[in-house]
C-alpha cells in the first residue's frame, strides 16, 4: 500500500464567511500543495484577503484571484506547479475572452526558491510572494493590478508573526473541530537532502503569549483539537512572560489548561530535539494524543551521517524505549527516504531492520529527490531509479503490514473520537481516534464537534468504523483518563 499522505497533498480553500467589506465582492480559489504548514498558511491568506472583498471559492472558472501555495520538497510536486500553471492559463484565455480578468499568484516553498524565474517561465503569473510575506498580500495586489510583475521574496518572519497574532484577534468566526496553529517555521539543521532552510529560512519560534492566545481564541471559536506546527516543532523555544524561553513540554502543559481545548498535538519533530520534560507531557496529559511523528529517515549509521541527522540509530532506538515507557499506548509514525546516494542494499536493510524493530503505527516514504543547492545534489554515487523503486515498494509493504496490524489491534476497543465532519454515506460521521485515525460512524449531524466514546467494530483499508456506545450531550466531553484505560481493556 502507498503511504496515506500523497506525495502532492491538495486542499482546497475552505468557504469564507460573509466579510461585510463595502468593496466590490471578487473571488479568490486557493490551491494547496505541501505541508500543513502551507494548509495553515492557506487559510491565514484567505483571512488576510476577506476584509479586501474576497469571498474564496472551489471554482477555478470563477476567480478572480488564483494562488497557489506550493511546495518544493521533491521534484515531483514542485513540477506540479508548472502543469498547473498551463491549465490556469487556459481558463484565464477564457476568461479574457469573456471580458473578465484573471490574476495569478504563486506563494509557498516554490516562490521562494525560484522566485523570478517562476515568471519567466509562466508569463501568466503577475505575482510570486514568499511564505513569509502572505500579510503584505492587499498591497503587493494593488501593485500587481495596476500591471507591475511583482516579486517577494523577504525573509521577515517576525513581521508575519506579528500579523498573525493580529488576526487571531479579529472578531470570533465559527472553526472546525480541529484546527492548526503554526508556532515554529524554518529550520536550522541542514538535512543534506533537504530544501527548507532554504526556503523557508531560519528557525524562528512564536512567543507564549501570542500562541496562547490564539489558541485561545481557536477554543472560543469551537476549535476542540489543536496540532501545533512547526517544521521542527519540537525545537521551539519561545519566550514566556517571564522573559525566559519555554520548551515545548512547558507550552503543553499551559495549553492543556484551556477551556474547551480536549486535544493537543505536534508535528513534525526532530528526534534530537525530543526533551525529557516533552516525553514526560507524554505521560502526564490525557489531552496530549497519544500519537507521535518522529522521522528518522534511514537505519544505516553510514546514511544517517551523510544526511548530517546527528544522531545514529542505536539513539533513536534508546529515545523510543523511553517515549513508550512514558506511553505505552503511542503510536509512532515516521518518515523514510530510500535511494539517498550511496545507500547499498546493506544500508537499506539496516532500515528495514530498524522498523521492524520500531513497529510504527504508520509512516511516509519517499524515494529520494535530488534537490537544486543542497549538498546531496551533489554528492557521487546516485542512486539509480530502478533500485530506488524496488527499495519504496519492499518498504511500503513493510509499513503496510505494520499499519494494518496496529489497526487491527483496535477492533473491539472502545475510545474517543472527535467528530470532525460529514461522512461518506448519509447518516455517517467521520472523525478521528487518539491515535489519528479516520474513524466513520452512524451518528447525527449534531454531534460534529463534539467528542464521544466508540467502539470500534470494524477495520478498513483506510479508515476504522465504529459505533456510538453512549450519547453524551452536543460539547461531549473527554473523560480524564478514559483513553489509557480504554487501551489496555481490549
Ligand atoms: N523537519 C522534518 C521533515 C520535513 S520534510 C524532519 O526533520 O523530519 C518532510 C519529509 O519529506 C522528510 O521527513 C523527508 O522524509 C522528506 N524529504 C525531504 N526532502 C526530501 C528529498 N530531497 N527527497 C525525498 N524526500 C524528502
Ligand atoms: Fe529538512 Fe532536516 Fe530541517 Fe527536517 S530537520 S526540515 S529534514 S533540514
Ligand atoms: Fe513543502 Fe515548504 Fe512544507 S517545501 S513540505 S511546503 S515547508
Amino acid at each position: 500500500m502507498r503511504p496515506s499522505r500523497p506525495e502532492v497533498e491538495i486542499v482546497e480553500a475552505p468557504a469564507q464567511d460573509e466579510t461585510g467589506s463595502p468593496g466590490r465582492k471578487r473571488k479568490v480559489f486557493v490551491r494547496t500543495y505541501g505541508c500543513q504548514m502551507n494548509v495553515y498558511d492557506s487559510d491565514r491568506m484567505t483571512d488576510v484577503l476577506a476584509p479586501e472583498g474576497f469571498q474564496a471559492t472551489e471554482d477555478l472558472e470563477d476567480a478572480d484571484l488564483v494562488i497557489l501555495n506550493t511546495c518544493h520538497i521533491r521534484e515531483k510536486a514542485a513540477e506540479k506547479v508548472y502543469s498547473e500553471l498551463g491549465r490556469i492559463r487556459k481558463v484565464k484565455e477564457e476568461r479574457a475572452r469573456q471580458g473578465k480578468d484573471m490574476m495569478v499568484g504563486v506563494a509557498g516553498c516554490v516562490a521562494q526558491a525560484e522566485g523570478e524565474e517562476i515568471a519567466r517561465r509562466a508569463p501568466i503569473v503577475d505575482l510570486v510572494i514568499g511564505p513569509q510575506s502572505y500579510h503584505r498580500l492587499p498591497g503587493l495586489l494593488a501593485k500587481a493590478g495596476a500591471g507591475e510583475k511583482v516579486v517577494e521574496t523577504e525573509f521577515d518572519i517576525d513581521a508575519k508573526f506579528e500579523h498573525l497574532s493580529e488576526q487571531a484577534a479579529a472578531p470570533v468566526k465559527k472553526r472546525p473541530p480541529a484546527a492548526f496553529l503554526t508556532v515554529q517555521e524554518g529550520c536550522d539543521k541542514f538535512c543534506t537532502f533537504c530544501v527548507v532552510p532554504y526556503t523557508r529560512g531560519a528557525e524562528v519560534s512564536r512567543s507564549v503569549e501570542q500562541i496562547v492566545t490564539e489558541a485561545e481564541r481557536m477554543a472560543a471559536s469551537g476549535v476542540r483539537e489543536i496540532t501545533l506546527l512547526g517544521q521542527n516543532v519540537n525545537a521551539w523555544h519561545g519566550e514566556g512572560a517571564d522573559g525566559k524561553a519555554w520548551g515545548l513540554g512547558r507550552l503543553l502543559r499551559r495549553l492543556a489548561e484551556i477551556d474547551g481545548l480536549d486535544r493537543l498535538r505536534y508535528t513534525t519533530s526532530h528526534p534530537r530535539d525530543m526533551d525529557d520534560d516533552l516525553i514526560a507531557a507524554h505521560r502526564d496529559l490525557t489531552s496530549l494524543m497519544p500519537y507521535l511523528h518522529l522521522p528518522v529517515q534511514s537505519g544505516s549509521d553510514r546514511i544517517l551521517k551523510a544526511m548530517n541527522r546527528r544522531h545514529t540509530r542505536e539513539d533513536y532506538f534508546r529515545l523510543i524505549d523511553r517515549i513508550r515507557e512514558a506511553a505505552p499506548d503511542i503510536a509512532l509514525s515516521g518518515d523514510f527516504i530510500v535511494g539517498f546516494p550511496g545507500e547499498t542494499d546493506r544500508d537499506f536493510e539496516d532500515t528495514m531492520d530498524l522498523i521492524r524493530r520500531v513497529e510504527y503505527g504508520s509512516a511516509f516514504s519517499f524515494k529520494y529527490s535530488s534537490r537544486p543547492g543542497t549538498p546531496g545534489a551533489a554528492m557521487d554515487d546516485q542512486v539509480p531509479e530502478d533500485i530506488k523503486s524496488a527499495r519504496l515498494a519492499a518498504l511500503q509493504d513493510l509499513v503496510s503490514a505494520q499499519q494494518k496490524a496496529f489497526n487491527a489491534s483496535r477492533l473491539g476497543m472502545t475510545c474517543d473520537v472527535l467528530l470532525e465532519r460529514k461522512g461518506r454515506n448519509p447518516g455517517q460521521l467521520a472523525g478521528k481516534s487518539p491515535w489519528l485515525q479516520a474513524v466513520q460512524l452512524d451518528a447525527p449531524e449534531n454531534l460534529i464537534g463534539s467528542i464521544q466514546a466508540v467502539e470500534i467494530i470494524e477495520i478498513g483499508a483506510n479508515s476504522l468504523f465504529g459505533r456510538l456506545i453512549e450519547r453524551q450531550d452536543e460539547s461531549g466531553s473527554t473523560r480524564p483518563g478514559a483513553i489509557k484505560e480504554a487501551a489496555f481493556d481490549a
